[in-house]
């Protein structure tokens, strides 16, 4: 299992710096949140550690046993071949293509193509409503199941790292509850390393082993367990609504 190690990045989109400086790690078998009110920068970390976004100074890398991959200047498919995979921000979902066809095409990773039935009887039976809507038209779905699709389509490339954004955004509670319960779930059955953006703090540290918070592109503080997150005056002030 690898660990995967952010180093003091900085990026944005074109002359607007978006991350300063942000240093975070998840070690093998975590669930590391990252926490943080709209337009802070979590989608553009997570976006970064994809090779979706270039960042123009720092290091990610990954570590096992001791061995370094840099990921900084390798293309989205080759991280994705190593073993990280992202459940992204709003689905993105091929809307006009099935249940079945979008999570086939989560499946391109070389070392998931062989496995490709029994990953897809494992997203059935974890998402049985899905196995229901295997023909049905993924943009016909409701938002809750959409999401499923998009958990579901990531864990088609048998992952080891899985980075999941803001899985809560648009569900109803009832539903933001279920896909967090899922998610540890998941990172159970599959012996994942998770690494998730959210802006639903209460909902994400029932599931944290610690986590961070960022605030305009910086880290703002570091919870080193999860109770430290849920004790942190800041953090209770400002986003648990106490
Ligand atoms: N494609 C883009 N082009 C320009 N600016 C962007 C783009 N995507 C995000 N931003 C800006 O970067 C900042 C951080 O956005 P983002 O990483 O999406 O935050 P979060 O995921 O925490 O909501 C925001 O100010 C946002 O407007
Ligand atoms: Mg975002």
């Amino acid at each position: 299992m690898s660990k995967l190690v952010i180093e003091n990045i900085s990026a944005g989109y074109g002359s607007v710096q978006v991350l300063h400086n942000v240093s975070l790690d998840v070690n093998p078998g975590e669930t590391v949140v990252l926490l943080g009110t709209n337009g802070n920068g979590k989608s553009t970390l997570l976006k970064s550690v994809m090779g979706l976004l270039h960042p123009s100074n720092g290091a990610i890398r990954l570590e096992v046993d001791g061995q370094e991959t840099d990921l900084i200047g390798k293309s989205t498919e080759e991280i994705v071949e190593i073993g990280i995979a992202m459940v992204p921000e709003g689905r993105r979902l091929f809307s006009l293509l099935t249940v079945e066809e979008n999570l086939t095409l989560g499946a391109y990773r070389e070392a998931a193509r062989k496995k490709i039935n029994d990953n897809l009887d494992f997203c059935f039976s974890t998402f049985p409503r899905l196995k229901e809507r295997r023909k049905q038209q993924a943009g016909s779905l409701s938002g809750g199941e959409q999401q499923m699709v998009a958990i579901a389509r990531s864990l088609m490339c048998d992952p080891d790292i899985l980075l999941v954004d803001e899985p809560s955004v648009g569900l109803a509670p009832i539903l933001v509850s279920q896909m967090i319960a899922k998610i540890k779930e998941l990172k159970e059955l599959k012996n994942l390393t998770v690494l998730m953006a959210e802006q639903n703090f209460n909902q994400a540290i029932k599931i944290a082993d610690r986590g961070y918070v960022i605030v305009h592109g910086q880290i703002e503080f570091e919870g080193k367990t999860a109770a430290e997150l849920e004790n942190n005056e800041m953090i209770k002030q400002f986003y648990l609504g106490a």
